[in-house]
């Protein structure tokens, strides 16, 4: 039985409202109104909708990710690998010291299928949450219109060991469904040619990175390219803005592999500005388990996201074990 509450059709606009645990969501023709109890009252607060949507998006496929995905300075969520805690406020001063924050702790499944549900109600035909604003339709706004379940379940690409290798993630090409993206168009196709010695044919491997991603068909989506035990390359073609803030809970890599992003970091549990960081190619960036980010890629760009999977690390960072930092200078 699903667990999803969901209102009937507006009689206006056509969308339905939703609630889990004391949350309530609702959208109209521009916004998405959320709202929560605090104190004696409820408080709300307002979203564009096409960055909630985008926001939610993420959530969905990525399970929740790592730590916290804010929405925005407000709405966000944080992952306990196996229940999720779903806020309002909780990491904004202004909501925090008044006590005007909520947080309620979901069980994964149900506040997934929820969500699901929210993004299959309110993104309607012809747009696309994962694609650049330059590559997708308006009719986010307006009206229900139709709806675009393709998209929405798209699953993040993640590999066994690599993309390419028997039995694992295919390569990209145009038979498949993935032609170059219009910003990458200069980029060399050839794939290396790899000489082995008798007997190890079946043991060596390589691909052009920069050709799988000059044809990635979605944006800030990274997807698993190469696994080495808990080491994770999570590549991905960013254009305009991560439609979340990331709250980190390990400490994250960042390889700029071409063009240019900003960075905008600030502190995890307050959001107060910690820096700016300019990535250009060949930059690499450690960025901390204490911090938020959000990045802004004015061209298509090209970002490889090396992740550390080892079980446990939120508690090893939680409890001082570690230090947020990689390295001391
Ligand atoms: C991140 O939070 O580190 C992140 C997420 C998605 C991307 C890039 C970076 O596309
Ligand atoms: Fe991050």
């Amino acid at each position: 039985m699903s667990t999803v509450q969901a209102s009937a059709p507006h009689p206006h606009t056509g969308y339905k409202s939703f609630e889990l645990g004391a949350f309530s969501f609702s959208r109209d023709e521009y916004f998405v109104t959320i709202s929560w109890p605090a104190r004696e009252a409820k408080l709300s607060h307002t979203m564009p909708v096409d960055a909630f949507l985008k926001a939610l998006m993420r959530d969905v496929s990525w399970g929740f990710f790592y730590g916290w995905v804010n929405f925005d300075a407000v709405l966000g969520t944080r992952n306990r690998y196996g229940s999720v805690e779903l806020y309002a406020g909780r990491y904004n001063d202004g909501y925090h010291d008044w006590g005007l924050d909520y947080v309620e702790t979901f069980e994964t499944p149900h506040i997934l299928d929820t969500f699901k549900a929210v993004l299959a109600d309110w993104t309607n035909a012809g747009f696309d949450p994962f694609a650049a604003p330059a590559e997708t339709g308006t009719t986010v706004f307006g009206k229900k219109n139709g709806d675009n379940i393709a998209a929405i379940e798209r699953n993040r690409e993640t590999c066994r060991r690599m993309p390419g290798l028997p039995n694992d993630a295919s390569l990209r090409s145009d038979d498949n469904g993935y032609p170059i993206n219009r910003a990458f168009a200069d980029v060399d196709q050839d794939e290396p040619e790899v000489q082995a010695e008798p007997g190890f044919e079946n043991e060596v491997h390589a691909i052009n990175l920069f050709k799988y991603l000059s044809r990635s068909d979605v944006t800030w989506n990274p997807s698993v390219t190469s696994v080495c035990r808990n080491s994770l390359f999570c590549p991905t073609t960013e254009e305009h803005m991560l439609p979340i803030i990331h709250g980190n809970d390990r400490v994250e890599w960042f390889i700029q592999l071409s063009d240019q992003i900003t960075w905008q970091v600030g502190d995890k549990e307050t959001g107060r500005p910690r820096a700016r960081v300019i990535m250009n190619p060949g930059d690499v960036a450690a960025m901390p388990a204490d911090i938020r980010h959000q990045g802004f890629s004015p061209k298509r760009a090209m970002l490889l996201v090396w992740e550390n999977a080892t079980p446990g690390l939120p508690d090893r960072y939680d409890s001082g074990e570690l230090s947020p930092y990689p390295i001391k200078i």
